[in-house]
């Protein structure tokens, strides 16, 4: 099965994937040239003309958490919305150039499975009834690169008080959109297991870490990001926190992943971030910044281990 699947960069060991490497030493290059304002303003002006559908707006830019205020340096924003994952529309990194046709309001959300109150919503209705909020916090990538971004969004607890699951529900399901016509990368790979789908424990899905992001940088989520909900757990590999969410479910045994059922040895389902345990085809000692370049070591749970370590019995 794995032979036959169009590999994405990340099938890559990290220092073969040289592309981007070879942007930053560029823009490193044109720095010290004076001409990096000239590139940034051309870049800038592509990317926010795909920002997001205006019906989610309201509000923004919300309160940032004094709780989740780390004060760390954050990601060039232009940086993060240029370089993004997102199969549905190709397997290069600038998902921000595909994604113009995505239509995402009005954007149907189904909240169902083993609960008490099952409910189908408008993602705009749902943001209405809860108070959102800004978080910074570590993105890791299995390929081997982070950021630090500001989300905006509401803990997926709110979710679980909403509907209240029974008590044989023990994992949570998410799929996420499925739209050919708008999503090139469906058309392209279609021997991929579309839609993109995920799951966590409903421990994990109830820590408060665990967010549901509508917003970025102060805005709502741009398509590439995953709008116009999608799903952070920041102390799990990336492709842990789905994008662009339809369907939330409670479910009783372990649900299939995406990447599980394509590669199981290589992406399981617990997928927490390890600097010890490498991947199969490279190591996770080292990540690599996304806009400086810079290369630093990966912490456990992705530097989350004080919140999160006693889940794993640690
Ligand atoms: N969600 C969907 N629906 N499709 C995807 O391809 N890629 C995942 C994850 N969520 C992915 C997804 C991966 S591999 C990563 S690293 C993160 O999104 C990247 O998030 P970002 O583009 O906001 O940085």
């Amino acid at each position: 099965m794995p032979n036959l699947i169009r590999r994405p960069e990340w099938w890559l060991p990290e220092r073969l994937v040289t592309p981007e490497v070879a942007f930053v030493n560029r823009r490193r290059f044109l720095r010290q040239l004076g001409m990096a304002g000239a590139v940034s303003l051309g870049a800038s002006s592509a990317w926010s003309a795909d920002a997001a559908d205006p019906v989610y707006s309201k509000g923004y830019p919300h309160a940032r958490s004094k709780a989740f205020d780390p004060g760390w340096r954050l990601t060039d924003e232009k940086t993060a919305s240029t370089y993004n994952n997102f199969y549905e529309f190709t397997l290069s990194k600038d998902v921000y150039r595909h994604v113009s046709a995505f239509e995402t309001a009005p954007w149907k959300v189904e909240i169902g499975g083993l609960v008490e109150k099952p409910m189908t919503l408008d993602a705009a209705e749902l943001i209405s009834k809860v108070t959102l909020e800004e978080r910074v916090y570590r993105l890791r990538c299995v390929e081997g690169w982070a950021m630090i971004v500001p989300w905006t969004g509401f803990p997926f607890s709110r979710i679980v008080e909403m509907v209240q699951p029974k008590p044989e529900a023990r994992f949570v399901r998410f799929v996420t959109a499925s739209k050919p016509a708008q999503m090139p990368g469906l058309r392209q790979n279609p021997e991929y297991p579309w839609p993109y789908f995920e799951g966590l424990r409903m421990d994990e899905a109830m820590h408060p870490l665990t967010l549901v992001a509508t917003g970025i940088y102060g805005k709502p989520l741009a398509r590439q990001f995953g709008a116009p909900l999608r799903i952070i757990v920041p102390w799990k590999y990336g492709y842990k926190s789905p994008k662009s969410v339809v369907k939330i479910e409670f479910v009783t045994a372990q649900p299939r992943t995406f990447w599980e059922t394509l590669i199981p040895r290589e992406y399981p389902f617990e997928s927490n971030v390890d600097p010890e345990v490498s991947h199969p085809r490279w190591s996770q000692a080292t990540e690599r910044m996304i806009d400086s370049g810079d290369r630093v070591k990966t912490k456990k749970y992705n530097g989350y281990a004080a919140q999160v370590a006693q889940l794993y019995g640690a």
